[in-house]
């Protein structure tokens, strides 16, 4: 039975990878962080199976890193911790290289505290940011590197650390230079499931408005569960090497949120331009209610902007496709988006029904029904 070690287990990647190595047979051990709140939603599935161990310690903490590497003693280390949203590493720029940058540092020298630079491979989640402000459309493993936000220079550290370690002490170590990946268990506040969301509750009347930034930001998006399969098949190859993990596939936001809106049954419109730019309702079906026709849904907000954006990525997964026989069209953008309203429908509408439960006890308690 083969040893995992996935940094960043609670997130949505971490999480599917998790399901993904224990199907495999593999015996899988994550670190999490100490939080007041101890609600690990994506992952609470799995707390509990016999070949699932959770770990305190924290990629800023080295001691508590090698801790966890001595004690497990993984054949497999999946780094996938990170302060991972690009808005938010402009407000904590340093925490965001801490974690992004130095993190992996403390990873491969905590392996080699260990002992362990032999034979545990190391797999690092790189990313599609690396390209930034794009130097030429689509990208691919040898496209240069412009990044374009706090985030993407630390992860640029984290990319060229695990390759000088591969080449110094001829480790096993490489990074999957991943495009934007999506999901129902994608984090509310990255730009699809924020548009899922919104759909949801706009068009079960619980929300008026969806405020975005910049609509017209391209992205080649892909489904996470898809994705962590590459993880897994970079780690199997004869030599270590980088890959890019992309569909192939370009789409707006602006696209994003009317195929997600129109999935909830809204029809959008879009008038205007830049800062003026308005989704309106056209139409509607199903469920959703008629009053919605003629209202303004969408509305661009400059608290979405960011001092600098990357808006044309756009990935080239020849190497993959080749290298790894993945097939990176396995969930076309269409079925992206209708699994991840479909969620959403169903989510909202189970706190809808939770919320009315809510209602009604607290006028049951103040008519004095319910003691
Ligand atoms: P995510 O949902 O934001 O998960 C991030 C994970 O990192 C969480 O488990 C978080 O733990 C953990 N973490 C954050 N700071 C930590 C620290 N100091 N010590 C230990 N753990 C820490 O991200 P994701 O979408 O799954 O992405 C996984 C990785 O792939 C990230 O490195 C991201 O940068 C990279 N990536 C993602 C995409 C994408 O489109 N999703 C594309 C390219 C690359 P808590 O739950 O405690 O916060
Ligand atoms: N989050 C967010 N919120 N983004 C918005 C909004 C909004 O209201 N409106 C427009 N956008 C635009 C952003 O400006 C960006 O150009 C694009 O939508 C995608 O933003 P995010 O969904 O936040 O993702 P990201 O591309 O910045 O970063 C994600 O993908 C990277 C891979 O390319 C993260 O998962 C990173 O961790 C990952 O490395």
């Amino acid at each position: 039975m083969k040893t995992a070690l996935i940094t960043g287990v609670t997130g949505q990647d971490g999480s599917y990878l998790s399901e993904f190595l224990l199907e495999k047979g593999y015996d899988v051990h994550g670190i999490i962080r100490r939080s007041s709140v101890d609600f690990r939603e994506r992952i609470a599935h799995l707390e509990g199976k016999p070949h699932f161990h959770l770990h305190y310690a924290d990629l800023t903490d080295s001691m508590s890193i090698v801790k966890v590497v001595g004690k497990v003693r993984p054949d497999e280390i999946y780094n996938l911790a990170a302060q991972s949203h690009v808005q938010v590493s402009f407000d904590s720029p340093e925490f965001t290289a801490n974690v992004d940058a130095t993190g992996v540092l403390r990873v491969l020298e905590a392996v080699r505290a260990c002992g362990l630079e032999k034979t545990c491979r190391i797999y690092q989640a790189s990313t599609s940011e690396l390209y930034g402000k794009v130097e030429e459309v689509p990208q691919n493993e040898n496209t240069p590197f412009h990044p374009y936000s706090p985030y993407a220079v630390a992860k640029l550290y984290g990319f060229w650390i695990v390759k000088e370690y591969r080449e110094a002490y001829d480790m096993y170590c490489c990074s999957g230079i991943l495009f934007n990946h999506e999901s129902e268990r994608r984090g509310e506040t990255f730009v699809t499931r924020k548009i899922t969301l919104a759909a949801a509750r706009i068009a079960q009347g619980l929300q008026d408005c969806l405020y975005l930034g910049n609509l017209s930001s391209l992205r080649d998006w892909g489904y996470a569960k898809d994705y962590v399969e590459c993880m897994w098949l970079i780690l199997q190859q004869e030599k270590p090497e980088d890959f890019v993990i992309a569909t192939g596939v370009q789409h707006s936001v602006r696209e994003f949120a009317y195929y997600a809106f129109k999935h909830a049954g809204i029809e959008l419109k879009f008038e205007g331009e830049g800062m003026d730019e308005k989704g309106i309702c056209v139409a509607v079906s199903g469920n959703a209610p008629a009053s919605l026709v003629g209202k303004t849904l969408v509305v661009v907000s400059a608290d979405f902007y960011r001092p600098t954006d990357v808006v044309n990525l756009w990935g080239d997964p020849t190497k993959a496709k080749a290298r790894l026989k993945w097939d990176p069209n396995k969930t076309s953008f269409e079925q992206l988006v209708q699994l991840m309203v479909e969620h959403d429908m169903a989510k909202v509408a189970g706190e809808g029904a939770a919320a009315k439960v809510r209602m009604n006890l607290v006028e049951y308690l103040e008519k004095g029904i319910v003691k």
